[in-house]
């Protein structure tokens, strides 16, 4: 059965005919560095001080599949649990907790964080919820995973929630994709080897978009009754990020850069729903929330007073309208790893295969 860990030993195989003089035993993974928003957070902004939309996260109903409030933003665990599961190794522990083990890395992704900085969006009148602090990592990183993202989610949410438009938005893409790799370069340059970059989610089936940019014409929605127009710019966000990986990938030949298509694992979920296990009829709903056609208001959020849980989690893809369920993410993990939604280069595979 395939694996994270038997996908990237034979990517350093890969890499090892391009770099000669690599041994064998490169090939296993003993750490997870992951930089990242919410998708990832397992701890790190509760700790900073939740505030705004991210109240909630310390207490129940958040974490309750799990039965520990930990700051995920879930009912439980996220996609970046599943990958350290998958590898054998413990959670990550968030940085910021106090008496953390960091043996088997460290987790710095903080939810609500942008992959631009504030100053870029103070311009352009755009709040951002948390200023994102780059931070740097001197331990050992040849035998580490090194998660980057998915970041970027919260500049165009943040910028779509408060009206602008998806044109000027698409403008600012290239500078996103540009600091993701130029994040990437740095811990590259700083000696990791081994990198998964995920693009985005088709935002356009998240409940969230589907109630703030609800439209009474059928022709905004797509076959699987998402927003058309958001899912093609996450389309475009995906198609620039994955070519300038491919850059990158390039320019350090000798380093496994994986692309995780978030976006055709989240569809194949949605595509599978009921063979799956979720609930056909609530896949565009939120499992928590406050009511309406998708059980999503943005200003009451999930575990707010007037907002209630779904009985059964476990038949839900969204969580709380923007997040998805551990039930969700567990899926995608697996379909990420064993599946092939990551790092899907098969024109590498094939001209490199020995
Ligand atoms: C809940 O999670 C926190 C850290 O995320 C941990 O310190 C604590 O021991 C956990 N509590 C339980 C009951 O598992």
């Amino acid at each position: 059965m395939a694996s994270l860990a038997s996908f990237f030993c034979s990517m350093s195989m890969i890499f090892l005919f391009a770099a000669p003089g690599r041994g064998t035993k490169n090939c296993f993974i003993d750490s997870i560095y992951s930089f990242g928003d919410s998708i990832a957070d397992t701890g790190n902004l509760l700790r900073q001080g939740a505030v705004g939309i991210f109240a909630p996260i310390g207490r129940f109903p958040y974490g309750k599949t799990m039965n520990n409030a930990t700051g995920r933003c879930s009912d439980g665990l996220l996609m970046i649990d599943y990958f350290a599961l998958n590898l054998n190794l413990p959670l990550v522990d968030p940085y910021l907790l106090e008496g953390a083990d960091f043996r088997s890395g460290v987790n710095f992704a903080v939810a609500g964080s942008t992959a631009l900085d504030s100053s870029f969006f103070l311009q352009r009148s755009i709040v951002t919820p948390v200023a994102n602090k780059p931070l740097k990592c001197s331990r050992k990183l040849e035998h580490a995973l090194i998660l980057m993202g998915e970041i970027g989610g919260n500049d165009y949410n943040n910028a779509f929630f408060q009206g602008t438009s998806i044109d000027s938005v698409k403008s600012f893409v290239p500078q996103v994709v540009d600091r993701i790799v130029s994040a990437a370069k740095e811990v590259i340059d700083a000696g990791a080897v081994q990198l998964v970059i995920p693009g985005n989610f088709p935002i356009g089936c998240m409940p969230s978009y589907l109630t703030m940019f609800y439209s009474s014409n059928p022709s905004d929605y797509d076959d699987n009754n998402c927003l058309k127009d958001y899912n093609s710019f996450a389309m475009y966000h995906n198609e620039q990020l994955q070519a300038a990986t491919e850059k990158l990938r390039q320019s350090y030949p000798k380093v496994a850069l994986m692309y995780a298509d978030y976006y055709q694992a989240f569809m194949y979920l949605l595509n599978n729903a009921a063979k799956l296990g979720f609930d056909k009829d609530s896949v565009h709903e939120a499992c928590c929330g406050a009511g309406g056609t998708y059980n999503f208001d943005i200003k009451l959020m999930c575990g707010l007073p007037g907002t209630s849980t779904c009985s059964d989690p476990t038949k839900y893809i969204s969580w709380d309208g923007i997040h998805l369920t551990q039930e969700a993410y567990k899926t995608m993990a697996q379909a990420l790893i064993m599946q092939g939604f990551a790092f899907p280069n098969h024109n590498i595979h094939n001209q490199w295969k020995c």
